[in-house]
């Protein structure tokens, strides 16, 4: 059956080596198998179930209405916490749009409006339609924000998918690199996120102080590279309409501090995280806004270049 589902999650097939698993729970994708290999990283403390109230440790959570802690002196989002409220709420599966589009893929989609919860932290009205497609070599997902035509103000919002990809077993983040940054203006949060830098390397690889690396790329190229050092194989993130990319991996002494990281954990991934950040989207009554990623991989890539 290409489409199923259980209680926490609906999980997509397309053919014998390829599969997705979305959880209800933020509508994460938290398992990406491609010709055979799990590609993203989830952690094994972190739970996928609607009643665990923490944010899925892995996959691609979805932040929305915000990135990164609520913006001081707002009342709209002071209630918020880090990242919104998307990534935690319990989305509704729409059943009768998702379908097996035979040997071009399988899509779900799903959705989250306000429920009494999210209105008692957020008082704005929006409609999120989330459609994730398995293809036969890509995964791509679509986040399409719509502000009602009834609404009377306009929705100010960031929006991200912060993708957390796993590395192929030999790698660590810093034999990983990322391109092509070089030129890119970045605001770097392990230095306290004031000041623009412009990045000079060609290849950046995921090294910082203590291992800690979380720098918001401006106005990122759309198509990126992720690739190993002494090791075949890239992946190629595509982004539409997302402005910026977050590179993260806390390093091996901040993940300690993170209480659903599994051991290591934080050696077994890089985040690399398209979003619209830099600046706000302000939709208007009735209008609606796309953002979206589509991501492939190759194993065979040469990195040697
Ligand atoms: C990244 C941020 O997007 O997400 C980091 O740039 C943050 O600053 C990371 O630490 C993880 O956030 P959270 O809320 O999932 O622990």
């Amino acid at each position: 059956m290409p489409i199923t589902r259980d209680a926490h999650s609906i999980t997509l097939t397309l053919g014998e080596f390829s599969s997705t698993r979305i959880a209800l729970k933020g509508a994460t994708v938290y398992s990406y198998v491609q010709s055979g290999t799990e590609r993203l990283f989830t952690s094994s403390l972190s739970s996928i179930e609607t009643s665990d109230p923490a944010a899925i440790r892995g996959g691609v959570p979805i932040c929305w209405p915000i990135f990164g802690p609520p913006p001081e002196g707002n009342e709209l989002y002071e209630k918020l916490k880090q990242h919104g409220f998307a990534r935690t709420s319990v989305w509704e599966f729409v059943e009768e749009e998702s379908v097996c589009e035979g040997e071009q893929g399988v899509k779900a989609l799903f959705k989250l409006e306000p429920n009494s919860s999210i209105s008692s932290l957020f008082a704005l009205p929006f409609s999120l339609h989330y459609t994730v497609r398995l293809l036969p070599s890509s995964l791509s997902l679509s986040l399409v924000v719509s502000s009602p035509s009834t609404a009377i103000a306009p929705l100010p919002f960031q929006s991200l998918l912060h993708a957390y990809f796993r590395l192929p077993p030999s790698v660590l983040p810093a034999q990983t690199e990322v391109t092509p940054l070089e030129n890119v203006s970045y605001l770097d949060k392990v230095q306290g996120n004031k000041e623009e830098f412009v990045e000079r390397r060609k290849k950046v690889v995921v090294e910082g102080p203590k291992g800690e690396v979380d720098r918001v790329y401006l106005r990122a190229p759309d198509r990126l590279r992720i690739g190993y050092q002494g090791e075949k194989g890239s992946v190629e993130v595509r982004k539409k309409n997302l402005a910026d990319v977050v590179l993260w991996n806390p390093g091996p002494e901040k993940a300690q501090t993170i209480k659903d990281m599994e051991p290591q954990g934080c050696e077994r991934y890089i985040c690399l995280e398209p979003g619209q950040t830099s600046s706000w989207v302000n939709l208007e009554p009735g209008q609606s806004w796309t953002g979206s990623m589509e991501v492939s991989w190759n194993d065979n890539d040469d990195n040697s270049q």
